[in-house]
């Protein structure tokens, strides 16, 4: 028998909102032809695509990364502002084509607007310096009588955009990026990047490009940043992406472990960095690209097709983060439509992948306090990982709605059972239960047949302190519950 063990006393700390971020990157059809579709019937009279900024809300998701990806390295900001017609169409070397630039600054600020996200941006630290950098949040954040926000009122936006977050550089430490950086090279380059950016607007937040990789610097790396700039960093920033190129679908539900050490290890060499240099504000960690990605590795459009096991990896993603929320503060989804992404745009249309589906539960249910449950059953070997837990697990507390979340991955290909026991206090009443599945672990969902792999809802009534809940193979549940 599975059990879960939920004591609302039992907390983590606060789930952000920011961990169901997302990140939109000028790469194959994510900005042209997905966000942004001139002369679209679909499309509104900015050219923003309709259909996509409905499913991108759906999502709530409250920050969106910007415009890069490896395109930063090679990015010039400038050529994305002003009269369209007049800007520079540039060679884009990270995915082999022409960048229009008729798409930038202004319209992606815009675009966070219509969707109710904060824009987030990563400055080139590849092939660019750091006068571009500060220029940049100039043009965007600065009230003073100066030219670049002057240029910013002429381009239409008399306010000005308020980004709040800003990346140093993207992936730094990988030989595919234009400018990699060594460890002592990054550090240096993040710390005066950082410190002119931080004269002209005090008030944002940097996040520093720690490790996509994982080689074996990832440590060095993380320790130099904290070392050299621990003033700068409010944000270390990790990627991963992962995938099932064996077939073997044990292995990769076994995935969880992976994600478990590695934010337990990055949060602990934070942890040792804080006790060791007295740091007195906290670091968090952006997990700021994150997604199964392993189909189109090696094209330019990486139009994946996920399945229904997909969906079941992006919920362990998130329940990891639930799990980790006290230190990991952000995290985006790569990407947001088209390029891996939870949609799918056609001229006429939009399909949702698997992969929207478990995404929409959590950001929707999640409440504010992530819970530490605990959990036992059943286990399984998945590749060489012995005694993984058959069930997948995270919770959280709705402290105002007095509600409790409870998200379970079954990664069985049979149907199971739970009983979740609230350990303190009792189940109150009509809840409900959105289970994402569909008839198979490959199902997909196309333009034929969208709807393989869906949500469904369905009400639950709980009193007392346990509750029984019938899992479906390969499926993900959330349940949420009011307690007493
Ligand atoms: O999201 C696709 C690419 O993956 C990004 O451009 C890069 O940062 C990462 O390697």
């Amino acid at each position: 028998m599975n059990t879960i063990k939920i004591d609302p006393d039992r907390t983590l700390g606060t789930l952000e909102r920011n961990v169901f971020g997302g990140f939109a990157e000028h790469l194959g059809r994510c900005i042209y032809g997905g966000i942004y579709d001139e002369g679209s019937p679909l499309a509104d009279a900015e050219g923003y695509r309709r259909d996509v900024i409905a499913a991108i809300k759906r999502l709530r998701m409250p920050v969106i990364r910007y415009p890069g990806g490896n395109f930063v390295s090679g990015y010039r900001w400038m050529d994305g502002i002003g009269p369209k017609d007049r800007r520079p169409p540039r060679a884009e070397l990270a995915w082999h084509t022409v960048e229009s630039n008729r798409f930038g600054t202004d319209e992606f600020v815009r675009w966070c607007r219509l969707i109710g996200a904060e824009p987030y941006l990563a400055v080139n630290c590849g092939d660019g310096d750091m006068r571009e950098a500060r220029d940049w949040v100039e043009y965007c954040n600065g009230t003073s009588d100066t030219e670049l926000v002057r240029m910013r009122r002429r381009n239409g936006s008399e306010e000005p955009h308020r980004v709040r977050y800003w990346g140093i550089g993207n992936e730094v430490d990988g030989p595919w990026q234009m400018g990699m950086k060594t460890p002592e090279e990054y550090a240096r380059a993040y710390t005066e990047f950082g410190k002119l950016m931080r004269m002209v607007d005090p008030d944002i937040q940097l996040i520093a490009s720690w490790t996509s990789g994982w080689f074996d610097d990832w440590v060095e790396r993380g320790q130099l940043l904290l070392e050299q700039a621990p003033r700068l960093v409010d944000y270390m920033a990790i990627h991963w992406y992962v995938g099932n190129r064996e077939d073997d679908f044990g292995r990769y539900m076994a995935l969880s472990e992976l994600f478990e050490d590695r934010l337990t290890a990055a949060e602990g060499l934070i942890d040792a960095m804080r006790v060791c240099r007295k740091l007195e504000r906290p670091v968090h960690l952006a997990v700021d690209e994150w997604n199964v990605w392993y189909r189109t590795r090696g094209d330019d459009r990486l139009e994946e097709v996920y399945n229904l096991e997909d969906a079941l990896v992006v919920a362990m993603q998130l329940n990891a983060f639930i799990r980790h929320a006290r230190s990991v503060k952000m995290a985006n989804l790569a990407q947001v439509v088209n390029v891996i992404a939870p949609m799918m745009t056609w001229e006429d249309g939009l399909v949702l992948q698997t992969t929207f589906h478990p995404f929409e539960v959590y950001s929707r249910q999640a409440g504010s306090v992530a819970l530490d449950a605990y959990w036992e059953g059943e286990t399984f070997q998945g590749g060489d990982q012995a005694g993984v837990r058959v069930l997948d697990v995270s919770a959280t507390l709705n402290p105002e709605a007095r509600q409790i979340s409870v998200f379970v991955v079954n990664r069985s290909l049979d149907a199971g059972e739970v009983e979740i026991v609230l350990q303190e206090g009792a189940w109150a009443g009509a809840g409900a239960r959105w289970v994402v599945n569909g008839p198979d672990i490959k199902a997909t969902n196309t333009r034929e047949n969208p709807e393989a792999v869906t949500a469904a809802e369905e009400r639950v009534e709980a009193s007392g302190a346990r509750v029984r809940l019938a899992l479906e193979p390969h499926s993900v549940t959330a349940l949420t519950l009011p307690i007493a």
